[in-house]
């Protein structure tokens, strides 16, 4: 099988350039001497984990608990649910705890710390817990600073849970686009961290895990002391949102919708293809960005960037391509029946939008073909 026998659209894996992708974050946490324990979320796919964890111990976080199940089926054990825990979501995670899964839950209040332990004692089961820390004003978490608040958490957790450490993502350093800006909110995320677990430990509470993690701040960290985990997940694919912060280059995006042109408007410069919304999904990331890649950038079959040919508008099924600027297209250069490659803007978003991935090893032969799932 090759490109041109697949139904479009489709989705595109090129394992040569995920590959790559996780070879330079393994390097980069093997300089921090950290352990990675990669986020499952943007592949949602056992041979994307497989990849990932390869040479590590095999930690991994999760963002759903049907992703715990399904990995946890696969082998995987020491899993990190990295979403603040809910009341209705207990039995499960009780479920998967007596079955052998060392599944850790994250919180960062009293409240929910104070329903985890009654949970526990009620229900004869520890479930392990991390404390979530806003390290940079991005979303969820306890200020790093806040000791009487981590104090307080710390001790509702003593019976019935059981307190592992201290976790929070950088997720602040998805506005920064200079090395210096991604390197300051790396610090900012490391410091929180470790200014939270050392809070706690003055408080005589034990905080074996400091976890940190975002694919901008663990690629441009100088310094992770005193950080024992990096969770980290899109760096796998990458997209057009990490390119346009100087992340990666648009050469190492390792997925992309192959999609066929349907038709044209060549008054208005512009081709159909068979790829819109439902294909790309919604997402319009680099919309705020220097370059604003529509909903995605148009490559040809192979991946090769056709200068500044981007999806301009979408509908469910039709993909509206046209030049970034709005200048003349020779749609006669595009037949119908044309097949393009486009890169999204948010990995994780796109491939949600897919069953499953066709996999070519930097060529278009198609290697292999891997199932990925969504829903919780
Ligand atoms: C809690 C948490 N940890 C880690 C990550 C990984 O971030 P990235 O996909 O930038 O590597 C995410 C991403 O959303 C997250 O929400």
């Amino acid at each position: 099988m090759r490109l041109a026998d697949l139904e479009t659209p489709a989705l595109i894996l090129d394992a040569a350039k995920m590959r790559a992708n996780i070879a330079r974050m393994n390097a980069a946490a093997r300089r921090h001497g950290v352990m990675l324990r990669p986020h499952l979320k943007t592949g949602k796919s056992v041979e994307v984990a497989k990849a990932m964890t390869a040479g590590w111990p095999g930690a991994v976080t999760v963002s759903t608990l049907k992703e715990a199940d399904r990995f946890f089926a696969a082998g995987f054990r020491d899993i990190l649910y990295a979403v603040g825990i809910a009341p209705n979501k207990l039995a499960h995670a009780a479920r998967l705890t007596r079955e052998g899964c060392v599944l850790t839950l994250i919180l960062d209040s009293l409240e929910a710390a104070e329903m985890v332990a009654a949970f526990g004692r009620e229900n004869g089961v520890t479930l392990p817990a991390l404390i979530e820390i806003d390290s940079d004003d991005h979303r969820a978490g306890v200020g790093p600073d806040d000791a009487a608040t981590l104090a307080a958490i710390a001790t509702a957790l003593t019976d019935g849970a059981e307190l592992r450490g201290v976790m929070t993502h950088g997720g602040g350093s998805y506005n920064s686009t200079t090395e210096e800006g991604l390197a300051a909110h790396a610090e900012l995320e490391r410091s929180g961290a470790v200014r939270a677990a050392e809070n706690l430990r003055a408080a005589g509470f034990a905080c074996p895990v400091v976890s940190v993690g975002s694919t901008p701040t663990a690629l441009f960290a100088r310094n992770l002391d005193g950080v024992t985990e990096l969770r980290v997940g899109v760096y796998v694919f990458h997209d057009l949102v990490m390119a346009g912060l100087g992340v990666c280059a648009v050469e190492d995006v390792a997925v992309g919708v192959l999609a066929s042109v349907i038709g044209h408007q060549a008054a208005r410069g512009q081709l159909i293809i068979d790829a819109g919304w439902m294909a790309m999904s919604r997402d319009r990331g680099t919309q705020g960005q220097q370059v604003d890649q529509g909903y995605g950038l148009v490559c040809d079959a192979g991946g090769r960037a056709l200068g500044d040919l981007i999806v301009a508008s979408a509908n469910q099924e039709h993909g509206i391509v046209a030049r970034r600027d709005g200048g003349p297209l020779d749609v006669a250069r595009f037949p119908v029946g044309t097949l393009l490659r486009v890169l999204p803007n948010h990995s994780c978003a796109t491939a949600a939008q897919h069953g499953e991935y066709q996999v070519v090893d930097g060529g278009d032969a198609i290697v292999g073909t891997w199932q990925r799932f969504g829903g919780w």
